[in-house]
């Protein structure tokens, strides 16, 4: 089976030991698993069996070249946020018709350079945003191909910081706005309207939002047919939740036939833009025990040399992520407090975790920290971004070596 599992006692990524990587590779270091991101990737895109369909994966949630490379080869599209991805996606081969550009907040400079590339759509957030694709593609003599992200005030019930569906979220346009806007768009010559787009959340674990959103998106479809807009295709945006504790969580099979379901009376084709669902779970962020140190009577500080520079998600968003010892020892558990090595209280990866005993200079891997992981770490204390190393096909390559000071350095002068 592919991915992270104990053989011979120790935890290794699709056969290859994760303590032969950090050997040679060092800590902290990204471990990914090919077979699982390919196989993670098929199992959404199967599960439309013969639908009318593209996934367009979430470039946000980890855009690692040699990643980005791979799921491209896979038959991906893309979902980008800036224009920076969009020029990453690019050079990863990317045809501007695979790309959608999503994302409140596009600036002036970001629309000049996308308009006239011919994206599958700019998926617009406002009324102001639209009149300034508008005004560059008139200026251009080109029509710009826009969705409409519409704000269906739908309640994803995941962490406040990851809910989007809301009206009281700054995402996308109101309902009653984005039909007038969707009516005006066919009097703009500049503009053609080629989808609706819905995205209410991230890491949702329940079925009732993501089929709510796509009724949602047929309905709206349906209407704006009988008003004599016809749309392409409808975009439902990504959100699927993945397993990082044992509560139960949507299959992609059954997210799929949701959708499905909901949207086949339209006729129309579905792009999604899963992020997390198809990279969380493909890797592994490896980490040493630098030192531990006593907490209280009943557990112990485990000081690692990963933190909230590497995955700030546990910071953030006081996420969970699974914690193993890569050897685990033939001993009683013992409770840890698991904490970074920056200099913040809320620098914790994992609290009150019961362990087989650890000594210092012990392997730890965290799971599922392949989205929002590397895509979000940062130089807090200097500390330089991790190296990335992927496995496939029984071997291992660094797809991106460990930072330098002399890198960080490169952008500064005194
Ligand atoms: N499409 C749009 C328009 C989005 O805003 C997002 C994620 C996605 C697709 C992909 O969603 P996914 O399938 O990955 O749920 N940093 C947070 C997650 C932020 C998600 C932002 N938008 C975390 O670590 O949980």
């Amino acid at each position: 089976m592919a991915g992270f599992s104990l053989s011979d006692n120790e935890l290794a990524c699709d056969g290859v030991p994760l303590s032969a990587i950090a050997e040679s590779a060092g800590t902290p270091t990204y471990v990914y698993s090919a077979a699982t991101l390919r196989a993670r990737y098929r199992a959404i895109d199967d599960a439309f069996a013969g639908y009318p369909h593209r996934l367009h994966y979430a470039l946000k949630a980890n855009s690692a070249f040699a990643l980005v490379r791979l799921l491209g080869k896979a038959g991906s599209a893309v979902d980008a946020n800036s224009i920076w991805e969009i020029e990453l996606a690019r050079r990863a081969g990317f045809d501007p018709a695979d790309i959608v550009f999503t994302g409140v907040g596009k600036s002036d400079e970001e629309l000049e350079c996308a308009v006239p590339l011919g994206l599958r759509a700019i998926n617009v957030e406002s009324a102001g945003e639209l009149a300034r694709v508008e005004a560059i593609a008139t200026r251009r003599g080109v029509a710009a191909r826009v969705a409409i992200r519409i704000n269906p005030d739908i309640d994803a019930r995941s962490h406040p910081h990851i809910s989007t569906g809301l009206r009281i979220n700054k995402f996308g346009v109101p309902v009653d706005a984005a039909r007038e806007m969707a009516v005006s768009i066919a009097n703009r010559p500049s503009l053609r309207l080629v989808a609706i787009h819905v995205h209410v959340g991230s890491q949702i674990t329940t079925l009732e939002p993501l089929r709510r959103a796509a009724a949602f998106l047929a309905g709206t479809a349906r209407e704006l047919a009988g008003s004599g807009i016809q749309l392409e295709y409808l975009d439902a945006g990504g959100g699927l939740g993945v397993a990082y504790d044992d509560a139960p969580t949507v299959a992609p099979e059954e997210y799929v036939r949701a959708l499905v379901s909901e949207i086949r009376p339209t006729g129309l084709p579905i792009v999604v833009e899963p992020g997390r669902s198809i990279v969380g779970p493909a890797a592994v962020l490896l980490a040493r025990v630098v030192d531990l140190k006593p907490r209280d009577a009943g557990s112990t500080f485990a000081v690692l040399d990963a933190g909230m520079t590497e995955l700030l998600r546990p910071a953030l968003y006081n996420a969970f992520h699974r914690i193993e010892p890569v050897k685990p020892r033939a001993a009683a558990n013992h409770l840890y407090e698991l904490v970074g090595p920056v200099c913040e209280s809320s620098d914790v990866v994992g609290r009150d975790r019961s362990l087989p005993a650890l000594e210092q200079g012990d392997l730890v891997a965290i799971r599922d920290a392949g989205a929002y992981g590397s895509a979000m770490a940062s130089n807090y204390n200097r500390r330089p971004l991790p190296a990335e190393v992927l496995v496939d096909e029984g071997g291992w390559r660094v797809i991106r070596r460990r930072q330098t000071v002399d890198d960080m350095l490169a952008l500064e002068s005194d």
